[in-house]
């Protein structure tokens, strides 16, 4: 195959505005990040640099452009999302992740801030894994267990505790929190060692609004991921009465919350028996983690 020398903008110009008349803000950041999965870059490309491309390449990226336009996220079509300090590999059983959730990062990080500590965190519902893998990465003594209900989702964690070194302080369960026992087996699995810390960023959209939401979370995210039932709040309720019970007495709960459900969540968290500490904001000003402690 031969590759020809040509200059990125000159590959994504008339990209840039298929992608902007179907409707995508970063239609140029989009384009790049496409053209370099193509390529297998390990950066993104800047505008006006040079590449060596073939023609299969040129066609392959138009057919990441055509899946783009029809609304399919960009971290959906490279299966990768970047967060905190590191690119995560996605699936399809997994939430892509947000920026917002880095607020739970910087709120473990607040209350602990000795990055020697040895500590045992329970990261629950964890997804594609980006918020236990990040703390692993900035508290060097520290374990994290992984649980989510989805083997799919605990397999992609597995692979990007592998690719940044993690695994051997990372243990794997995949447990329902609605099933009644899941604390137990949870602890027998770890021979009654109970946690330091819980981080946790559960489902909290009510049922009913997911229908409106953005085509790109409601088709792209999967549902048990999204649905926090009727009010929103099924997941905190469910899973609040477990935490004196898997937690040490002075143990931290750092809750993701959506907007506007703090007094619900610090209300349910009084109904468990939880002190509350305190609470961190996200960049837009909205309440979006709630700190508790057992007593
Ligand atoms: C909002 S996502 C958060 C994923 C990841 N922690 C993040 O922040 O990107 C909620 C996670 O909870 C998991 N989950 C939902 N219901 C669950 C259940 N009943 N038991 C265990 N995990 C559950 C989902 O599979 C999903 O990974």
């Amino acid at each position: 195959m031969i590759k020809k020398k040509l200059d990125v903008f000159s590959l994504i110009k008339s990209e840039i505005e298929v992608l902007k008349k179907s409707g995508s803000e970063t239609a140029s950041l989009d384009c790049r990040l496409l053209l370099s999965y193509v390529l297998e870059k390990k950066s993104t490309l800047y505008t006006h640099e040079n590449v060596y491309i073939t023609d299969d390449e040129i066609k392959k990226f138009k057919v990441l452009i055509s899946e783009r336009s029809l609304g399919k996220p960009v971290s959906r079509i490279i299966n990768k999302r970047n967060f905190w300090k590191r690119d995560f590999k996605l699936n399809e059983e997994v939430l892509d992740p947000r920026q917002d959730t880095e607020v739970l990062i910087t709120a473990v990080l607040k209350y602990y801030s000795n990055i020697f500590d040895k500590l045992d965190i329970l990261d629950l519902g964890s997804g594609s894994g980006c918020i236990g893998l990040s703390l692993l990465e900035e508290l060097k003594n520290s374990n994290v267990s992984f649980l989510d209900v989805s083997k799919k989702s605990l397999e992609i964690v597995k692979i990007n505790a592998t690719e940044y070194n993690l695994e051997h302080r990372s243990a794997y369960f995949q447990l329902n929190w609605n099933s009644k026992n899941w604390d137990s087996d949870l602890l027998k699995f770890r021979n009654k060692s109970k946690f330091d810390i819980i981080v946790t960023n559960p489902p909290y959209i009510p049922t009913d609004e997911i229908k409106s939401l953005q085509r790109e979370v409601k088709d792209f995210d999967p549902f048990v991921a999204l649905d926090g039932g009727l009010d929103g709040l099924m997941a905190y309720k469910t899973i609040f009465p477990k935490f004196n019970r898997i937690l040490k007495n002075g143990s931290k709960i750092f809750v993701e919350i959506g907007m506007g459900q703090e007094d619900m969540v610090i209300k349910i968290g009084y109904e468990n028996n939880l002190l509350l500490l305190g609470y961190e904001k996200d960049l837009s000003g909205i309440v979006r983690v709630i700190v508790f402690m057992t007593k």
